[in-house]
């Protein structure tokens, strides 16, 4: 395969955000690395160039790959749009906050009322500015993490976003998605979709580089 598609860069992003709230505190969501970090491991091994951009994981780095550690939504914005221009391939695997506290306490909240309301903002959708600020042309893949109408939801996601690839993962089901070391996965192109059963995210990772460098070599020859 790589002696096909030799010279691919690839951007990968993976894990969580950490929306500051205060010098203490953070929002952040249940996702622990795995999936991209099996995939920039995979398209390393795969003979390719990649930089992975990743929120905070306990994960290590995986070999031959370039790494920027980032922190919130904004960090990795800034680090994907630095470097997106020079890759062929990207991959959105980051479980991105899609909301961040408006205002962040320069100093640690005091716990003076029984309640406390935080006022969110929308976060930049990375994914979504690949193509329209980025002006990113390369192959552009992207995931889908839903609870249900998995297809529905993943082609609508698909369209908004100008991918050639959505990766959908119902993260409802017991045992696959976030903080999991498996995973099972629909490939929801703009003309077809196709599953993909479930195995450890080790081994679809392999199978998604496969897809991803297939789609990557027809757009190339003008078929996508
Ligand atoms: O990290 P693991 O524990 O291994 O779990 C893997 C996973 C479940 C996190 C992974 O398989 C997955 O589904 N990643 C995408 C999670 C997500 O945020 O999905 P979404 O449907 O909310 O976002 C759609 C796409 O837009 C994603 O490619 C996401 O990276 C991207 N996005 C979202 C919001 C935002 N502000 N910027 C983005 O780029």
């Amino acid at each position: 395969m790589s002696r096909h598609t030799a010279d691919v860069n690839v951007l990968v992003t993976a894990g969580p955000t950490r929306e500051p709230i205060d010098p203490v505190r953070f929002l952040t969501n249940r996702s622990s690395g795995k999936m991209g970090y099996e995939l920039a491991a995979a398209f390393a091994r795969a003979g390719h160039r990649v930089l992975l951009v990743s929120g905070p994981t306990s994960l290590d780095i995986p070999d031959h790959v370039d790494f920027i550690p980032v922190e919130s939504a904004a960090d990795m914005q800034q680090a994907v749009g630095q470097h997106l221009q020079r890759m062929d391939v990207a991959v959105f695997a980051a479980a991105v906050a899609d909301y961040t506290p408006a205002n962040v306490a320069d100093q640690k909240i005091k716990k003076t009322g029984d309640t406390l309301t935080l006022e969110l903002v929308k976060t930049p959708d990375i994914l979504g500015s690949a193509r329209s600020q980025f002006g990113f042309a390369g192959t552009l893949v992207g995931f889908a993490a839903e609870t249900e109408h998995l297809e529905q939801h993943a082609r609508t996601k698909l369209e908004r976003k100008g991918c050639d690839l959505i990766i959908a993962n119902d993260v409802s089901k017991p045992g696959i998605g976030f903080d999991s070391d498996r995973n099972e996965v629909l490939l929801v192109y703009p003309d077809a979709s196709e599953p993909m059963p479930e195995a450890s995210k080790h081994d679809l990772a392999h199978q998604l580089v496969q897809a991803i460098l297939e789609l990557h070599l027809s757009k190339a020859a003008g078929g996508g």
